[in-house]
């Protein structure tokens, strides 16, 4: 240690690493300090310290307060960049202490130990020394102890054992002296040392003379901070919690190996090894992983026996071994065969299975061909995950499914490496020594719901990285730290909406629709496949039950409200599981199902037609709405109360949707000539049906003011969807397949549409379109015609 120790009674100017001596300076007054400025350490009484000095004058001043014994005051600077230090660039109060160490390091840095014991206030500074001097006013802290001051004493105290025990680091005999301590003013400057705050906050601190507004300040501050603690702490213990979990899991398996072979039920080690090796030999691993995988062998045989990092390479070494490195012989696909299979397995959806046909003919052609991946979209329940399972049985494959819901970590999808304890390879390869074929179905679930890229990367670029067919024939998973090829596999997504599919992904897929089932269509599916499954799910023999066609209509119409079919199946099961219970109570063998029974069975009908009782009021107009979950109809209710001509808008109201309500208020008023100046208009869109399409509810907005206005109903039976113009053009939307189909399944007649999405009729079910009438919108006219009946002209309304 080249370090020269001095004490206070020990003069600096003798020591080798002391400055040359320098002539005597003239005595301070009584009242005054010498000043050393401090970039951002901000001394607080009765608080140690060390402090470095670098500049000349406070070197200086170090020396002579050394030197002469006197007290120094140490003062904040305002910017802690400035060097040549004026008295302005300083806070003006400060604290007086005793240097009590000075020591000189290596490279000529002087270090101080100071010890700060009072606070003080500069009167004015003084010249004629090398370094600042300042006549000043020392501030001496009264102990008054009064209720007041003791409760805020209590609880700081209190707080700050509270925050020593949250840090991780804090010293166990700090809690000692903390409870140990006596003076208020003391623990307060002792904590205000230690907070984690601004110094700027800090010279607050110091600045607050009154002893009870300083503590109020100080637990301000620690409250704060323990807030802050204790969350981190949480987080942490957390965090700690998994990686234990997963170590302890490391362990017991690690225990369980050792006790199985002290029971001689393990093989012995070397069989074990010679198995490892024949299944490396025999997994068909392309040349360079083979090569690795032996040398990792080798590595293993090395090895002690029971080591932890044995028994973590050979886990990896099985998963080398299982996986499908292979390709099994896949037979051909047979396009008849597999048109077939689709038609076993689902009911209607023609346009979709000759898609899949299309693709899997594309694939048959081309099988080293690049095809896209295809992806179906829709509402729940309309058959997205089993039309995968179907696609897998055409084709002869492996099915498996990967739910991407809430993935949020790259890690989930690409592996932890193996450095990391528990590490396993991430779900695509899990899912494939699944399936035990390269070759397998994947259907990726949900991708619509795949997490935002975050702290731990970016799961969607991992998927992508699985889904391009230009990258994934070398996927390389963490764990495995090996490529895998992955571009045999047929890959299928599904997600419930569009828009929230990442677009690089979205890019790469064919998207298929499926819009959801008629009435008609779900009474299909029903009587073939729904009453089937659910029979054998109970236990019952079709000869046993009779649930005829006018009991399901009613199942579908009065207790589900859906696009796709799981609540209807659902419903079902709830129906025969009763019949179930009946039969083994012993009744009679054939039980048959009218559709009066059905209130008795599943209780109150859960959706009413509301359509008729809504809009008997004038002001109410049935909207078409495409949501997440399909379509469905919407009311959207206008009334009017006195006021000053304000347009009040409440429920589920996106922007656009606000601009749109506006447009069609002025329109109103221009076509039914109503000023409404002592008048407030109030717009209600319910919530619960959150549109997907925002301004797509205007023309439903502009008939509700409409009705509202001329105190005429709208008809009962008409459903409208549209965006409106300032002009009163009725423009496209989107979603219409979605939405007619909803108007269907409320017990619409007539559906309203813009003319321009007349063309988008086509893909409506034949069903629908025999049952609705549609009439098209080119003008907002066109609509009040239809659904309200012709409107008086302004001015004859008027004078009547
Ligand atoms: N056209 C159909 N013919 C026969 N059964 C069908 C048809 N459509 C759906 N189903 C059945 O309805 C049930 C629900 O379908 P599935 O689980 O595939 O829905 P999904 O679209 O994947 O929904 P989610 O988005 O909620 O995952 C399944 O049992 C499925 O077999
Ligand atoms: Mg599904």
């Amino acid at each position: 240690m080249n370090q020269k120790v001095l004490s206070k009674d020990q003069d600096p100017a003798v020591t080798a690493a002391a400055p040359a001596k320098q002539p005597a300076l003239k005595p301070l007054p009584e009242d005054a300090l010498i000043v050393i400025p401090m970039r951002s350490t901000v001394l607080f009484p009765g608080v140690i310290s060390p402090i470095t000095v670098g500049r000349v004058a406070s070197v200086a001043a170090a020396h002579e307060a050394v030197r002469t014994e006197k007290k120094v005051g140490f003062l904040l600077q305002r910017d802690p960049q400035t060097n040549d230090v004026q008295p302005s660039d300083l806070y003006w109060v400060g604290t007086a202490g005793q240097v009590v160490r000075y020591i000189t390091g290596a490279e000529g840095t002087h270090h101080l130990v100071v010890q700060g014991q009072s606070r003080f206030r500069v009167l004015e500074f003084l010249h004629g020394w090398p370094f600042l001097v300042a006549r000043v006013q020392l501030i001496e802290q009264r102990e008054e102890a009064n209720p007041d001051i003791e409760a805020r004493f209590l609880q700081l105290k209190s707080q700050a054992v509270e925050a020593i025990q949250l840090l991780p680091s804090a010293p166990e005999e700090l809690t000692v002296v903390v409870q140990g301590m006596t003076s208020p003013a003391l623990l307060a400057d002792m904590v205000a040392n230690l907070l984690d705050i601004k110094n700027e906050d800090k010279q607050d601190l110091l600045e607050t003379f009154d002893l009870k507004r300083r503590l109020d300040k100080v637990l301000e501050h620690l409250g704060e901070r323990v807030g802050v603690l204790r969350i981190s702490k949480e987080i942490g213990d957390k965090t700690k919690k998994q990686f234990d979990e997963r170590q302890r899991e490391h362990v017991l398996r690690e225990q369980m190996r050792q006790i199985q072979k002290e029971l001689g039920e393990g093989e012995d080690s070397a069989a074990e090894l010679e198995e490892l090796k024949k299944g490396i030999e025999d997994a068909g691993m392309p040349e360079d992983v083979h090569k690795h995988a032996v040398k990792e062998l080798k590595r293993l045989q090395r090895m002690g026996e029971g080591s932890a990092e044995g028994s973590m390479l050979r886990t990896y070494l099985e998963w080398l071994a299982e996986l499908p490195w292979k390709v099994s012989e896949t037979k051909e696909i047979n396009i008849s065969e597999a048109r077939k299979v689709l038609d076993e397995d689902h009911f209607g959806l023609d346009k979709i299975k000759r898609r899949i046909l299309e693709h899997l003919a594309v694939r048959k052609l081309n099988p080293e061909g690049k095809s896209p991946i295809l992806c179906f979209v829709g509402p729940p329940g309309v058959g997205k995950t089993s039309l995968g399972q179907s696609i897998a049985r055409a084709t002869g494959r492996k099915f498996q499914r990967i739910a991407l819901g809430g993935v949020h970590d790259e890690a989930e999808i690409r592996g932890h490496r193996r450095t990391y304890i528990g590490a396993l390879p991430g779900n695509v390869i899990q899912a494939i020594r699944r399936a035990e074929s390269r070759t397998c179905v994947l259907m990726f679930d949900e991708v619509d719901k795949l997490g935002q890229g975050g702290f731990h990367g970016d799961p969607s670029s991992a998927l992508l990285e699985v889904l391009d067919p230009e990258q994934n024939s070398h996927f390389r998973d963490n764990y495995l730290a090996v490529d895998f090829d992955l571009s045999k596999i047929m890959f299928i997504t599904t997600a419930n909406m569009l828009d929230t599919i990442p677009g690089p992904l979205r890019d790469r897929m064919e998207i298929i629709q499926l819009p959801g089932y008629t009435e008609e269509e779900k009474l299909e599916i029903a009587k073939r496949y729904l009453v089937k499954r659910q029979l054998e799910a109970n236990g019952l023999a079709a000869s046993q039950v009779e649930l005829g066609e006018e009991t399901i209509r009613k199942i579908i119409s009065d207790y589900t409200r859906e696009a796709g079919v799981r609540n209807l199946e659902r419903e079902i099961g709830s129906v025969l599981r009763n019949v179930a219970m009946r039969i083994a109570e012993g009744e009679k063998q054939n039980i048959v199902i009218e559709p009066k029974d059905l209130h008795a069975i599943l209780g109150a009908r859960r959706f009413e037609s509301e359509l008729a009782e809504r809009t008997s009021l004038p002001g109410v107009a049935t909207g078409l709405a495409w949501t997440s979950v399909g379509g469905d109809i919407l009311f959207i209710e206008a009334s009017r109360t006195p006021g000053t001509g304000k347009l009040i808008l409440t429920g589920q109201l996106g922007e656009v949707m606000k601009e749109s309500a506006q447009a069609a208020l002025t329109l109103a008023k221009v076509l039914t000539g109503e000023t409404l100046e002592k008048t407030d208009i109030h717009v209600h869109v319910p919530a619960g049906a959150t549109p997907k399409d925002g301004p797509s509810a205007g023309v439903a907005m502009f008939l509700s003011l409409i009705s509202l206005l001329t105190s005429r109903p709208v008809r009962a039976d008409v459903a409208m969807t549209g965006e409106i113009s300032l002009r009163g053009l009725v423009l496209p939307i989107g979603g219409v397949k979605e939405k007619t189909l909803a108007a269907l399944r409320a017990g619409i007649k007539t559906v309203m549409l813009p003319r321009r999405n007349e063309k988008d009729l086509e893909d409506v079910p034949a069903e629908a379109r025999q049952k609705l009438e549609f009439v098209f919108l080119d003008k907002v006219e066109d609509a009040i015609r239809t659904a309200i009946g012709e409107l008086p002209a302004p001015g004859a309304r008027k004078a009547a």
